[in-house]
């Protein structure tokens, strides 16, 4: 069996995660209340409706059904007019070299995302075709830290969820590839992500000599 890599988008690819927090903010602010940027931690990785439904218990607020999904769905217009002033130098430094490393020696990656939203993101930067699987949204029904959404990535490269090595920026996608009994690197703050198996700042602390002795050791 060989090794893959699984690829968070939102906050790992590109810094998405500031738009999600800047229209979410905009909803709760439209409602009357106001949450930290601590509390915004919380929302990374997790879906939706599983947002929505935190950020109410924050305001202590409460919808019908009807308003929910109409919060929703403005939230999401909101987010995307964000997302459609995005081009391909939208992708964080340091992730071609990584990509382009992957491509070369023909290993298997995949886009392992939340986000129903990942194909309009990965069209508008030119990185739709470079995944040999891309697992959004749309494909799962549970949401991280639930590993659904890794597991079926592994799938689809056919590799076995321990030779996944996964890149997650939140906590909860953290914890949903170490479920996964993947191998999980954290992008981003190590008190944040201290579960990741190990952790860096941004991509352009990633030697590729560092990708390199994960895939000698899997051979060994
Ligand atoms: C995750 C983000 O990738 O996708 C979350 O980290 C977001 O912040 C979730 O809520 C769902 O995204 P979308 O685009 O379907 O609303
Ligand atoms: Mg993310």
């Amino acid at each position: 069996n060989h090794r893959a890599f699984i690829f968070d988008l939102d906050g790992v690819i590109v810094d998405t995660a500031k738009f999600h927090f800047l229209a979410w903010r905009k909803l709760a602010n439209d409602l009357g209340f106001d949450f930290t940027q601590e509390q915004n931690e919380q929302l990374k990785g997790v879906s939706r409706v599983e947002s929505l439904n935190k950020i109410l218990t924050w305001g202590n607020m409460k919808l019908t059904e009807e308003e929910f999904n109409r919060q929703m769905a403005l939230k999401n217009e909101n987010y995307l007019s964000y997302v459609d002033k995005m081009e391909e130098d939208e992708i964080l430094p340091g992730v071609p070299k990584v990509l382009n490393f992957l491509k070369e020696k023909n290993i298997p990656i995949a886009l392992g995302s939340a986000s129903k939203n990942a194909r309009t993101i990965l069209k508008k930067i030119n990185l739709y075709n470079t995944f040999d699987a891309i697992v959004d949204g749309t494909d799962v029904s549970k949401a991280k830290p639930d590993p659904e959404v890794f597991l079926i990535a592994a799938e689809r490269l056919h590799a076995k969820p321990e030779n996944c090595v996964v890149f997650e920026d939140s906590l909860a996608g953290v914890e949903a590839a170490n479920i996964g009994k993947m191998i999980s690197i954290g992008i981003g703050e190590k008190q944040v992500l201290h579960e990741a198996d190990f952790v860096f700042p941004d991509f352009t602390k990633i030697e590729i000599d560092f990708i390199e002795k994960l895939l000698r050791k899997e051979e060994e």
